[in-house]
């Protein structure tokens, strides 16, 4: 051993500039004890998250025999797996979102609940044109949704002025209705007109819950 290795390995004196190599090779076999550590963790949850895919995958292709539903026949937005694509979300105009009624067969259905659009194509049976739903759609008629006033058009605006609370959770309700549905999804918000606090509100309608012909 000469005296240029023993020199490595001391201290640099001060104002000596440090290579670094006495103090990285010293501590070597702890550094890589410890590097050790980290990788066993992964490896234990590694193995867990293989084992809990396992067992879902079982589980789809079971259920799937079974009740041919991927989820015990469960039904819900997160099972639904177009869901998970990342749709462009959209800012419409009350006279855009008009377009969207189904008179344009090129177009999808629109209907908004409290200012959020929802795609309702997948229910084209309701609110396809001459089906009994189609007044909700192209427009925002969170009003008719609380009100179960489908037969007057004043019941089919965004204005929810002196609406009850019931009346309130009735349109809360929808628009959960909508928001989770597994075959509706979200499009975008509608800009609502705002609503002249001077109009008269419209008059509780006599044939609410009425089923529309
Ligand atoms: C006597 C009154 C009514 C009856 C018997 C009735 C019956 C029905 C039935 C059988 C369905 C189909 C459900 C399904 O297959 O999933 C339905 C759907 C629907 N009803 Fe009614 N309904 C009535 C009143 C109303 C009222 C007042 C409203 C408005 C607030 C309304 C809004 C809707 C909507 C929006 C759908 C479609 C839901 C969807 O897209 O999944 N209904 N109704």
């Amino acid at each position: 051993m000469n005296s240029g290795n023993l020199k490595q390995r001391q201290r640099p004196q001060a104002g000596e500039p440090s290579t670094g190599s006495g103090s990285e090779s010293e501590p070597a076999p702890y550094a890589s004890a410890s590097r050790k550590l980290p990788s066993n963790r992964l490896a234990w949850w590694w193995i867990v998250i293989r084992i809990a895919f396992t067992l879902l995958g079982l589980s789809v292709c079971l259920s799937y025999l079974i009740t041919e539903t991927a989820f015990w026949g469960h039904q819900s937005k997160l099972t639904n797996w177009r869901n998970y694509i990342p749709r462009r979300q959209q800012t419409f105009t009350q006279a855009e979102l008009a377009k969207y009624d189904g008179s344009n067969p090129e177009l999808p259905l629109l209907l908004a609940v409290k200012g959020d659009v929802y795609d309702v194509s997948a229910g084209w049976g309701f609110y396809g044109p001459g089906s009994t739903y189609h007044i909700f759609v192209g427009r925002d008629a969170s009003r008719a949704f609380g009100t179960n006033c489908l037969s007057r058009e004043d019941h089919l605006t965004h204005d929810i002025r002196g609406l009850t609370p019931g009346e309130l959770a009735g349109i809360d309700g929808w628009h959960s209705l909508f928001d989770n549905h597994q075959r509706y999804f979200k499009v975008g918000t509608v800009v609502l007109d705002p609503v002249d606090p001077q109009s008269p509100i419209p008059p509780p309608c006599d044939d609410a819950k009425a089923k529309p012909n």
